[in-house]
């Protein structure tokens, strides 16, 4: 059994990458096995665990093309049970290389788990800031979505705009398909915006909203460029404890 959980916000630089790196190497914390699933050209996933993406040649593209196995484009990173599939600048070109060959377009990663013979707990899929085939994909192959807002201004309407993808994937293709929940990232007590923004989405999604939020935090900013997740990084700081939080939540709904 295992949950695949989306980390979706068509709103760029909200958190999305920052939160599957330490939302996953949370997880591995309390012993779950994960694998981390990088659906962005960008490639950040792979850069924030120190690897140089821009030469490798078994990554997220090959998969989905069916060019090689999933099993044999995953590679382990530093933190014990925690895997990941990296990206890199070639995924850009998805939509163009689909549409030359005989595959459902929005089924590429869907069918490519279903091949993989390794065990996770949990497998964790960044995704790009649009709209498009790549996050269509990662809606389909997901159980959940979680959705990070970052405290700032038209946080709403880019959460508008999430709930309308996520609401036209279902209709047409992942019925089952769930909110996991609401992030607040990037948080700042200190702001009246940051406490305004929270208080609008507790107000309208409730429960769906995770108690745990993720402070402004030096460490969580400082993490990625020293290649390896905050809870490595920065144990003890705000923003590991957070994450940590943010798992333990995640945890709590392993026995619906
Ligand atoms: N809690 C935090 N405290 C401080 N800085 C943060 C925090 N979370 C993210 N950042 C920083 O904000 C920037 C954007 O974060 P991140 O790359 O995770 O966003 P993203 O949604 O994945 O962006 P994109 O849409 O480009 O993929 C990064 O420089 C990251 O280090
Ligand atoms: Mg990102």
């Amino acid at each position: 059994m295992y949950r695949i959980i989306a980390v979706a916000n068509q709103k760029g630089g909200v958190g999305k990458t920052t939160t599957a790196i330490n939302l996953a190497s949370s997880l591995a914390h309390f012993n779950r096995r994960v694998l981390l699933i990088d659906m962005d050209p960008q490639g950040n996933l792979g850069r924030g665990f120190g690897i140089d993406i821009a030469l490798l040649t078994k990554t997220t593209h090959e998969v989905l093309l069916n060019d090689i196995t999933i099993d044999r484009a995953i590679r382990r990173t530093i933190i014990k049970g925690l895997d990941i599939l990296p990206a890199n600048l070639k995924l850009a070109s998805i939509d163009v290389e689909v549409a030359k060959i005989d595959l459902q377009p929005f089924f590429l990663l869907k069918n490519a788990l279903n091949t993989m013979s390794k065990q996770y707990d949990y497998m964790i899929i960044d995704c790009p800031p649009s709209l498009g085939l790549l996050n269509i994909n990662a809606l389909i192959a997901a159980d959940s979505v979680l959705i990070p807002v970052q405290c700032e201004y038209f946080a709403m309407e880019a959460v508008a705009q999430i709930l309308s993808s996520i609401s036209q994937v279902q209709a047409a293709f992942n019925p089952n398909l769930e909110i996991e929940g609401f992030l607040l990232t990037m948080y700042d007590s200190r702001t009246r915006l940051g406490t305004e923004i929270s208080t609008q989405i507790r107000g309208l999604f409730k429960e769906k909203t995770f108690l745990s939020q993720i402070p402004r935090n030096i460490s969580v900013a400082e993490c990625a460029a020293k290649g390896m997740p905050v809870t490595l990084y920065r144990p003890s700081s705000a923003g590991s404890l957070a994450y940590l939080s943010l798992a333990k939540e995640i945890m709590d709904h392993e026995e619906r």
